[in-house]
């Protein structure tokens, strides 16, 4: 058997790999170009892959003896999932491990865009820092403030467990209620409107799929206090990223913290690096140490149950339409 593996990964979850399958491991530091993919995937049984990696019809043709793809990621948008199926190929992800840590990361970025950590630290290293007065990089309070969720999954849910150690109110919008969050965090689900209305935080904690494409625009965006903050550690897409940046240069909304982008890597004509009120991450969401090695290993284990024709651990259903 044969496995293709779209990146560098940690030592253990390769063995673990090359224990069952001959391995051909990419060996640069950047995913693989469309045609090399392309070319690796055609003698290949199983495929593990990034999120960078677009697994769509054409690879999938290219690929005849194909039966499992295994993403190292939680989302899966770079998938497409009915395709597999069709086509016999199961599809896995890493849930669940990532949870806390993404939330850490998102809830950090809530805190850096209320507190101008950001636009402080640029100037501080810039020799730009005056003397102490009083307005200077005044920011909004987190404590007490009301955030609003936008998909109470897992990294919703633990994003707004950490925001009632803040004393925050939460307030959240998702296809389906959570009764755990009503119950334990005294969460209230509310129409998307409200949300973005009554929020002084709003976080997007969605998957991205062809109902939350470009769910965040100009008439979202409108809808939120000009005092607002604006996070998002979800995927790109979800916001319609020149509607944010029009929003955030007329001081329309107060800031946002983003970790994701339509396009990955920012292109550094980007007119969102030209704003002050923005902070700005590059997709390191789950990026611990920890974190990253259990990712691996979840995908390495799915990869080969893929291959050993055995049930995933962590399979992906397809979407129903
Ligand atoms: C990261 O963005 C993931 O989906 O795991």
């Amino acid at each position: 058997m044969r496995a293709f593996v779209t990146r560098d990964l940690p030592a253990a979850a390769l063995d673990r790999i090359r224990a069952v399958a001959e391995t051909d491991v990419w060996p640069e530091p950047g995913p693989p170009p469309a045609a090399a993919l392309r070319e690796r995937v055609r003698d290949a049984d199983g495929l593990l892959c990034l999120l960078t990696d677009a697994v769509d019809e054409e690879l999938l043709a290219c690929a005849p003896r194909l039966r499992v793809v295994s993403q190292m990621a939680v989302g899966i948008d770079n998938i497409d999932v009915a395709a597999c199926a069709r086509r016999g190929i199961v599809v896995g992800n890493t849930p669940g491990v990532l949870t806390e840590t993404t939330a850490d990361l998102a809830f950090a970025l809530l805190m850096a865009a209320a507190r101008r950590l950001g636009e402080a630290e640029r100037d501080l290293r810039a020799g730009r820092w005056g003397a102490w007065s009083p307005l200077l990089y005044a920011g909004a309070d987190i404590h007490h403030a009301t955030l609003g969720i936008v998909g109470m999954g897992r990294i919703g849910f633990e994003m707004a467990r950490r925001a009632r150690g803040f004393d925050m109110r939460i307030l959240y919008t998702s296809p389906r209620p959570c009764p755990d969050a009503e119950r334990d965090l005294s969460a209230r689900r509310v129409t998307l409107d409200e949300t973005l209305r009554e929020s002084d935080f709003v976080s997007l904690h969605c998957p991205l799929t062809p109902a939350t494409r470009g769910l965040i625009s100009a008439r979202e965006l409108a809808a939120m206090k000009p005092t607002a903050v604006l996070v998002n550690a979800a995927r790109g897409a979800v916001v319609d990223q020149r509607a944010l940046y029009e929003a955030l240069r007329d001081g329309r909304i107060a800031a946002a913290g983003l970790d994701v982008y339509e396009s990955e890597p920012l292109p550094m004509d980007d007119p969102l690096l030209t704003l002050e009120n923005v902070v700005l991450a590059p997709h390191i969401g789950s990026a611990s140490v920890a974190t990253r090695t259990r990712m691996a290993m979840i995908a390495a284990n799915n990869l080969v149950a893929g291959l050993q024709c055995r049930p995933l651990p962590h399979a992906v259903a397809p979407r129903s339409p």
